[in-house]
């Protein structure tokens, strides 16, 4: 099944850690995955080794809180030495940027500048988030499972999309499964939200993938060409979205000019931006070109 609710979270870990888990979830996963060897490497209260031990599985927590860092230090080199440097699976519940803050808060006097849950934005979390998931990749053995825990955020109106953004850094020919969990008992849903226009944000996402063979590189040229892929469609999306505006025919001055007025940020970006105009005037479906800079829709 794909949705997963929990309302209790059982007697494992510390309720009173701030964002802690149902440890009900984790073992849905260890019964899904079957795992022998386990490793969370932002483990918090210990949730997921308490339910891992009970079950049977050889189990390896780790957190900044107790000196490990995701960011600086391989996971593999901090396993049992019989583990040979693999675990099964290797899943892991990251802070949801900004929303709850653990050092200098939940742990520790001050603020750790490589604590996930400070960094001063969305891109600088992204981009560590990657590499902590990247690192999770290089502890499990290949046909192993990696993945984590991950809510969506929403911060002065804007809704950031953290689960799905996310995915844009990973190897999505290693991806197998999204699962959705409701999310309960939040500190957040305590309080109310009669002014909140579209509602609280009661779900989380389980995404998991599994390690194939190949080395990282090859799995970052995988993700940058997926990005180079999304980019180009993009452009395709941003021209047809901008001439919308435009009659039933109109110039190749004209669209630059609705191009320019839509997106002002993108065509900066690009010193060739004219060239992709006319290059994907030519490619979107029911326009014709009747004569040399002048286009038409299909009637
Ligand atoms: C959402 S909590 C995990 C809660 C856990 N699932 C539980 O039930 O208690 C996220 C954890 O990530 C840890 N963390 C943040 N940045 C980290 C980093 N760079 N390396 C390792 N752990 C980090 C935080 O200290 C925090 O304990």
């Amino acid at each position: 099944m794909s949705l997963l609710s929990y309302p209790e979270r059982g007697p494992w870990g510390n309720a009173k850690w701030r964002g802690n888990c149902s440890g009900y979830i984790y073992r849905h996963l260890f019964q899904l995955l079957s795992p022998q060897r386990f490793c969370d490497p932002m483990v918090g209260s210990g949730t997921s080794v308490d339910v891992a031990r009970e079950m049977g599985i050889e189990a390896v927590g780790l957190d900044l809180h107790s000196g490990f860092n995701v960011l600086s230090q391989p996971i593999r080199l901090h396993l049992p030495a019989h583990w040979n440097g693999q675990a099964d699976l290797c899943f892991s519940h990251p802070p949801y940027h900004t929303m709850v803050t653990y050092s200098g808060a939940q742990w520790g006097n001050e603020a750790h500048p490589d604590d996930l849950s400070r960094c001063s934005n969305l891109d600088e979390f992204y981009e560590k988030l990657a590499l902590a998931l990247l690192n999770q990749r290089d502890s499990v053995k290949v046909g192993g499972i990696y993945g984590t825990l991950l809510g969506d955020l929403r911060q002065k109106g804007a809704y950031h999309a953290l689960a799905s953004d996310i995915q844009a850094y990973l190897p999505r020919s290693e991806r197998r499964a999204i699962l959705i969990k409701a999310q309960h008992n939040t500190q957040s849903g305590t309080r109310t939200y009669s002014k909140l226009r579209f509602g609280r944000i009661e779900h989380e996402y389980i995404l998991l993938y599994e390690r194939q063979p190949g080395q990282v590189y090859a799995v970052l040229a995988e993700t940058v060409q997926t990005q180079q892929e999304t980019r180009t469609r993009s452009w395709k999306a941003i021209i047809g979205a901008a001439i919308l505006g435009l009659g039933e025919t109109f110039t190749t001055a004209q669209a630059y000019q609705a191009v320019m007025n839509a997106a002002p940020e993108r065509i900066q970006q690009s010193e060739h931006w004219q060239a992709k105009v006319r290059q994907t005037l030519q490619q979107l479906p029911g326009l014709t070109n009747p004569e040399r800079g002048v286009w038409a829709r299909a009637a």
